[in-house]
C-alpha cells in the first residue's frame, strides 16, 4: 500500500465517523493538505492572528535563558519538536544554540512527509552544521521509538498553541502521555495561548480578510477533491465562537439551507438541516490555574512561565518531578 492509499483511507474513515456524530464533526488535522498548509501560513501573517508574533517575541527574548535551561546538565541532548511545521520560530533557538556551541541534535516530528522534507532541506541550507533527524510519524508512535534505543537526555517542544486543538481534558491526557515517557532531567516546553479580551480572540478566528474563512472552507474543497463529495462551499458559513467562560474557541461550518451532499467514496448522501453545524476545530485558551492543573495531572513540575510583553501568550517549561 502506498502512502497516498493509506492517507485516502484515513480521510475516508475520519469523515465517515465524523458525520455520524451529533453535532457532525471533522478532525482538525484534515485542514492541513497542501492548500491548507498555505492558507495557515497566510493566517500566521495576519495582524489579527497575534499568536505567532507573540511566541516569536518570547523565543527571541528568552533564547539564552532556554539555552541555559536546556544545556544545564552539560551533556548532549535531543531537541524533539512535536508538529514542527515550517520550523520558522524554532529557527531562532536552533541558531542561538548553535552559536553557543550546544551539543544537541534536532529531531522534528511531523505526520506530513512533505512538511518535514522541506523543513530538513531549508535547515541544511541555512544551518548546515546542525544535526537533523526528522521523524515522519504520529506523536505517540514516534515517542515510543525515540525512547527505545538511546540514552540522550531529551527536551521536547510543543509550540504554536498546537495544544489548543485539544480540549483541556484531552490536553491533560496528551501531556501525561509525554510525561510518562520522560526521564529524570528531561524537559518539555509548551506554547499556550492565554485568555484575554474576548474581542481580540474572536477577531483572530474571524478575520476581516476572510483568510480563516477560506481555511475552514478548504475542508469542503478537500472532501470534494479527495472523496468525490459534492459540497457547494457557498452553502455553508464560517462561524467561529469564543466562550470567555471556558476559554474555548469552536469553529463551525453552518449549513445555510437544508441540503443533501453526495460523497462518492462513501457511496452515500449526507443530509444537513438548515442551520445545522459541522464542528471543525477547537482552539483552547488557557489561564495559569488551567496550566497548573495539567502539570499536576501529569506529575510534571513547572520550571518557568515565559511571556510576551502583552502577556497574550505563554511558553511554559516543565520538567519531570524529582
Ligand atoms: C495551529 C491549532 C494553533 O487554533 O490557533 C488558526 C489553527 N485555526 N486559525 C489555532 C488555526 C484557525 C491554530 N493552531
Amino acid at each position: 500500500m502506498t502512502i497516498t492509499d493509506s492517507k485516502y483511507t484515513e480521510v475516508m474513515h475520519a469523515v465517515e465517523a465524523g458525520f455520524a456524530k451529533h453535532p457532525k464533526r471533522l478532525p482538525s488535522w484534515l485542514f492541513y493538505d497542501e492548500a491548507g498548509d498555505k492558507i495557515f501560513q497566510a493566517i500566521m501573517h495576519m495582524p489579527e492572528y497575534y499568536l505567532t508574533s507573540c511566541e516569536y517575541e518570547i523565543l527571541q527574548s528568552n533564547k539564552d535563558k532556554l539555552y541555559q535551561y536546556f544545556s544545564k546538565h552539560d551533556d548532549a541532548f535531543d531537541l524533539i519538536e512535536l508538529g514542527a511545521g515550517d520550523g520558522l520560530k524554532t529557527e531562532i533557538i536552533l541558531r542561538h544554540f548553535q552559536d553557543r556551541k550546544a551539543a544537541f541534535r534536532y529531531m522534528p516530528i511531523d505526520v506530513s512527509a512533505t512538511v518535514l522534507s522541506s523543513l530538513t532541506h531549508r535547515l541544511a541550507d541555512i544551518l548546515p552544521k546542525l544535526v537533523v533527524h526528522p521523524v515522519n510519524n504520529r506523536y505517540d508512535a514516534a515517542l515510543r521509538t525515540l525512547y527505545n534505543d538511546d540514552v540522550n537526555r531529551k527536551v521536547f517542544l510543543f509550540l504554536g498553541a498546537n495544544i489548543g486543538n485539544f480540549d483541556p481534558h484531552e490536553a491533560e491526557n496528551f501531556v501525561s502521555m509525554i510525561a510518562s515517557r520522560m526521564r529524570q532531567g528531561d524537559q518539555l516546553l509548551i506554547g499556550f495561548d492565554l485568555k484575554k479580551d474576548p474581542r481580540l480572540i474572536q477577531a483572530a478566528y474571524d478575520d476581516p480578510h476572510g483568510i480563516t474563512r477560506q481555511f475552514n472552507m478548504n475542508l469542503l474543497i478537500r472532501l470534494n477533491r479527495e472523496l468525490g463529495a459534492t459540497f457547494i462551499p457557498d452553502q455553508f458559513r464560517h462561524y467561529p465562537c469564543y466562550d470567555p467562560e471556558t476559554g474555548m474557541t469552536k469553529s463551525y461550518l453552518v449549513s445555510l439551507r437544508a441540503q443533501d451532499v453526495y460523497i462518492a467514496a462513501l457511496q452515500t448522501s449526507v443530509h444537513f438541516d438548515r442551520w445545522e453545524v459541522i464542528h471543525t476545530e477547537v482552539s483552547q485558551k488557557y489561564d495559569i490555574p488551567m496550566i497548573e492543573t495539567i502539570a499536576a495531572a501529569s506529575e510534571l513540575e513547572i520550571v518557568d512561565f515565559l511571556y510576551d510583553c502583552k502577556h497574550y501568550f505563554c511558553d511554559v517549561l516543565f520538567k519531570k518531578k524529582n
